[in-house]
């Protein structure tokens, strides 16, 4: 009989590549969503509404494992006070109502992993290589995922195997960053942000599916692992590379910090901050990147 895995938000950017690596390792997959979805041969879809604390048990109690992708995107609207409360509890208390269901039911499942982010470590610019010791920061970002984390801690006191993958930028083909980003630097206006000097860790997307996997057959993995590359990309470097994709050398000066932070607000944080990051930890236990290089990762993500 296949192992079923539940992704919380898998029908997003990042769940939609893991249901497909997902199902290629002889996984059946079933997705939690807000939406009414039909299922498909490899798929099950169940409903829940975080908001309102209602959850389809049986998504919960058919799993072995659950990855909870599952928030508001952090990039998709100004961090006004109540969008930075949405951000959190869909994050948080998503996590707390897949735990009552857990405790309820006295279901034990082989383990639950879910996203964070590299942002743990804030919004901060600096030259300290930040690993999974680095204590957490004091902003935003950091709060958000200290408080997306520690809501996975009441699980790991059930006995379950319980993992927390920070994650660095996620590149891939027609979605996340690269997709509001690419058509600019298609068009040769593209250029670096700010000072250019903020450095962005980023991931490919299948490396990231990667380390899911292998969270999910790994039972040595447990805890917070760093995911992306610690190759010391900053702005400039990543803004030059996919320049030179686009076939042409940056021509135009850096878009300057304050007219970024006129446009997003206190988000601005997200793309003129950004800290240095190495995930050693999760290559000690054997894992290897197959993207290590952004030239390589950024061309096979542009289209
Ligand atoms: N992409 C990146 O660069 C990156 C970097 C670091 C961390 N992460 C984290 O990794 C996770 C997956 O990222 P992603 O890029 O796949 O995100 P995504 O494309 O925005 O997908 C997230 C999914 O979460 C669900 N969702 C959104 N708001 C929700 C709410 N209020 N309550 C319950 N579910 C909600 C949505 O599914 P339904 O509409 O079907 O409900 C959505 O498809 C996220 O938690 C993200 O913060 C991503």
């Amino acid at each position: 009989m296949k192992k079923n895995v539940l992704i919380s938000g898998g029908s997003g950017f990042v769940g939609q590549h893991l249901t497909n690596l997902l199902v290629k390792n002889g996984f059946s997959v079933s997705i939690l969503s807000r939406s009414e979805r039909q299922n498909t041969a490899d798929i099950s879809y169940y409903k829940w509404d975080v908001s309102k604390q209602y959850i389809d048990e049986e998504a919960v109690l058919n799993a072995d494992y659950i990855i909870h992708l599952a928030g508001e995107n952090i990039a998709g609207a100004r961090w006004t006070s109540s969008r930075k409360k949405q951000i959190i509890a869909s994050r948080v208390d998503s996590i707390s109502l897949i735990y009552a269901v857990l405790k309820n039911s006295k279901k034990l499942l082989e383990a639950f992993i879910s996203a964070s982010g590299i942002g743990i470590y804030g919004a901060i610019n600096g030259e300290e290589v930040c690993d999974e010791n680095t204590p957490p920061a004091n902003d935003f970002l950091g709060i958000t995922c200290q408080k997306w984390e520690s809501a996975t801690d009441p699980i790991a006191n059930l006995g379950i195997r319980t993992v927390k993958i920070r994650t660095g930028l996620v590149l891939g083909k027609g979605d996340g960053f690269l997709k509001k980003l690419s058509p600019i630097f298609k068009w040769k206006f593209g250029s670096a942000l700010g000072s250019g000097k903020q450095y962005m860790p980023w991931i490919h997307i299948d490396d990231l599916c990667a380390i899911y996997l292998k969270s999910i057959n790994d039972s040595d993995i447990v805890g917070a692992y760093n995911a992306a590359v610690a190759d010391n990309t900053t702005n400039t470097i990543f803004s030059k590379t996919l320049a030179k994709i686009y076939g042409y050398t940056i021509w135009l000066p850096n878009v300057p910090s304050f007219l970024i932070k006129i446009a997003m607000g206190e988000m601005a944080l997200l793309v003129l901050r950004g800290r240095r990051a190495t995930s050693k930890k999760i290559e000690k236990l054997g894992f290897n990147f197959k993207y290590k290089s952004l030239d390589l990762a950024l061309r096979d993500c542009v289209e």
